[in-house]
């Protein structure tokens, strides 16, 4: 039986968008569990290298590259230097994403593409480009989702329907990738994490939640880790993670 420390020794990870808040705490998660880790930043170059280093102190490798998850030809380059500089790619996390607020009457056609773009597109776009690495290596999708891509937010039209899209991304993918590919999703609720102007916020969500909380990052990445870790018949499943406010 391989200790806790152990399920992902061996095997890489990549994880976009992980420079900050869920995406490095997925990679830090990852490291604990023993698998070298890639992550991608856009914008966060410096919280990038701090990750790696981060990273690099559980004693795995580590690599940021640079990559903006709507560019065809940055994703091939990106996935080419992971796949390069550790050997391949065991499991895929697609989490780079953008998250807005718009009135529906107000929102615009760039607003809108630019929300699909990123959090449709781009884990189309990770996706196919890895998908030889994650054949040869018979890996793992794992897609953040939403509880918007669930339940209907009135003022979040594009990011919901994006969401919404990733959740049929993922249940198309694990029937197309199949049998080598497993692809899931989580779907976060309301996550807490520290955002000094979301406190009012926040403490509304805990009030609506059955758990009467919101979620941690941790507990985010813990059912990350169950996917790039489950029994490879789990396939297709889309996890909300949210105390049972979707309920
Ligand atoms: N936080 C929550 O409560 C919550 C709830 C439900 C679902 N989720 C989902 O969980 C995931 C992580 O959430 P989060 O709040 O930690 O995400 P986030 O901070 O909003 O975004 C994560 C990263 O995505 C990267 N990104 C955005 N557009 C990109 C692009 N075009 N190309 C490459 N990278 C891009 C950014 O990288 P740079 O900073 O380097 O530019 C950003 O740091 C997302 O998919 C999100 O939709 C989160």
């Amino acid at each position: 039986m391989l200790k806790k420390a152990d399920v992902l020794s061996g095997k890489t990870v990549l994880v976009t968008g992980a420079a900050k808040r869920l995406g490095r705490a997925v990679a830090l998660a990852a490291a604990e569990n023993g698998a070298d880790v890639a992550i991608t930043y856009r914008e966060s170059a410096r919280e990038a290298r701090l990750v790696v280093g981060e990273l690099a102190r559980r004693g795995v490798e580590a690599l940021a590259v640079r990559c903006d998850v709507t560019d065809e030809k940055s994703v091939r380059e990106m996935v080419k230097e992971v796949a390069r500089e550790l050997g391949g790619v065991d499991v895929l996390v697609n989490n780079a994403a953008n998250y807005e607020t718009a009135e529906f009457e107000k929102l615009t056609v760039s607003q809108w593409d630019a929300i699909f773009a990123s959090n449709a597109r781009g884990p189309f776009l990770v996706s196919r480009e890895a998908l030889p690495y994650l054949r040869k290596r018979k890996g793992r999708i794992v897609n953040m989702g939403s509880l918007g891509g669930l339940r209907p937010w009135a003022s979040h039209a594009h990011y919901c329907s994006s969401k919404a899209a990733v959740h049929m991304l993922t249940r198309v993918m694990a029937k197309a990738l199949a049998p080598e590919v497993a692809v899931n999703a989580v779907a976060p609720g309301m996550i807490d994490l520290g955002d000094p102007a979301a406190t009012a916020f926040m403490k509304r969500m805990a009030r609506q939640t059955p758990m009467r909380r919101n979620g941690t990052a941790a507990e985010i990445a813990a059912a990350v880790m169950f996917f790039a870790t489950a029994p490879k018949f789990i396939t297709g499943q889309v996890l909300a993670v949210d105390g049972g406010l979707g309920l």
